[in-house]
């Protein structure tokens, strides 16, 4: 096997973690910028640099040793990765690639230009134009860049709904009458071979517009599977560069696949590869970031991943209930060390592996019933002050 390369990461968030987590097994050093100095990756990369990966000369300077340019946030400076490129590193995505992503009109665009299903849609500048496209309404309106986990995502359910909504460049897109929202990782080499894992199945929380949990293989049929798999490397083929792709998409009512937007990067939707498959989604960016051959991508259980998302306000995060789960079999923790918990906020999640999709209903059931990421009660934390 090559020698790791030396790889930097743009973001140190829980995906950085968890990439890091895995690189570690193959001793590879990971850089991680990121100007939250508590970030999750903090303590865990080789070395840790506070600073915006938003600014360019920043990430130059950061990425100056490199030899593979990585991220797991998608809204960095795409000038800088550019020049990264130019200047002869293996940049991942491609920045051709993250031009596209980071605008969701741009990356509708595409996929309405390579003929690949999606709702139908418009691009707007302005609220006041929602009106001259009624005809797409009930809709979607999603700014164009700098949305993430639900936020810059609006439902519009009549024109008269424009009054409140966002008011920069969006796109409006058709409601879909969905059945179930699916995710389909791809991983990509260099020389183009491809590996897809099955589609998961998404439950998305309503109120908060994020995924509440996920279960793999996702409870559809085998031919709507491997359509699935197949709109998903269709989208992958068509950016057509090296790169770990997470392609949303929505199963309609009608049977019908559309995609509704990819992610160049490790995903939430693929957690659960960590316990369900011999190569992680972490492991295949790894693979791809050195160049190594992908890895087996086969589902080895069925798997639920439960999300551990903050509730109860602000302030330094406890997690209630694991002694509640900890005894269950096949059943896996996953907390991201992020210093303070916010309603909302990715704080850790839950896998669970299961034979029957009783056993699976069951493991979501009790995680849900007993685990859940709360501010720290003002007695507890007087007590660790005491202890520490
Ligand atoms: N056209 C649509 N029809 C129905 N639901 C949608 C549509 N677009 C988005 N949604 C819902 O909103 C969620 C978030 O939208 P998405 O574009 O994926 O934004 P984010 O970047 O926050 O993930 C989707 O997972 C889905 O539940
Ligand atoms: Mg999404």
């Amino acid at each position: 096997m090559a020698k790791a390369p030396v790889i930097v990461l743009l973001g140190g968030g829980q995906l950085g973690r968890m990439y890091i987590e895995n690189a570690l097994r193959y001793t590879a050093e990971v850089h991680v910028l990121d100007p939250d100095p508590k970030a999750p990756c903090a303590r865990v990369a080789s070395r840790f640099v506070i600073g915006d990966f938003r600014d360019k000369e920043t990430v130059l300077r950061f990425a100056a040793d490199a030899d593979v340019v990585g991220i797991e946030i998608e809204q960095v400076s795409l000038e800088a990765m550019e020049e990264l490129k130019k200047q002869g590193k293996r940049v991942i995505p491609d920045p051709s690639v993250l031009r596209i992503i980071q605008d969701k009109g741009l990356q509708k665009q595409f996929y309405a230009d390579h003929g690949i299903p999606t709702s139908p849609f418009a691009l707007i500048e302005k609220r006041t134009e929602i009106a001259a496209h009624a005809h797409l309404l009930p809709a979607f309106l999603k700014t164009r860049t700098g949305g993430y986990d639900g936020r810059g995502v609006m439902p519009i359910d009549a024109v008269s709904d424009a009054e409140s909504a966002f008011d920069g460049p969006c796109v409006l897109e058709e409601r879909a009458s969905i059945a179930l929202e699916l995710a389909v990782l791809v991983a990509r080499a260099a020389n183009g071979t491809e590996v897809a894992y099955d589609p998961v199945e998404m439950v998305f929380d309503p109120k908060l517009n994020l995924v509440d949990h996920l279960r793999a293989p996702a409870r559809i049929p085998q031919h709507v599977a491997d359509a699935a798999k197949r709109l998903a490397r269709r989208v992958t083929s068509a950016f057509g560069e090296p790169g770990l792709y997470a392609v949303e998409m929505f199963l309609t009512k009608d049977d019908e696949l559309l995609v509704n937007e990819t992610a160049p990067r490790a995903h939430n939707s693929g957690h659960h590869t960590i316990e369900a498959c011999a190569s992680s989604q972490f492991d295949q960016l790894l693979r791809i970031h050195c160049d190594w051959p992908l890895g087996d991508a086969a589902l080895r259980s069925k798997a639920a991943m439960i999300n551990l998302v903050g509730e109860g306000g602000t302030g330094s995060p406890e997690l209630i209930g694991a002694d509640d789960i900890l005894h269950l079999p096949d059943t896996f923790i996953h907390l991201y060390g992020k210093h303070e918990t916010r309603d909302g906020r990715k704080m850790g999640h839950v896998t669970v592996l299961s034979a029957t999709d009783l056993g699976i209903d069951q493991a979501i059931a009790v995680t849900k019933v007993h685990c859940r990421v709360e501010p720290m009660r003002a007695k507890q934390r007087e007590q660790q002050t005491n202890n520490n």
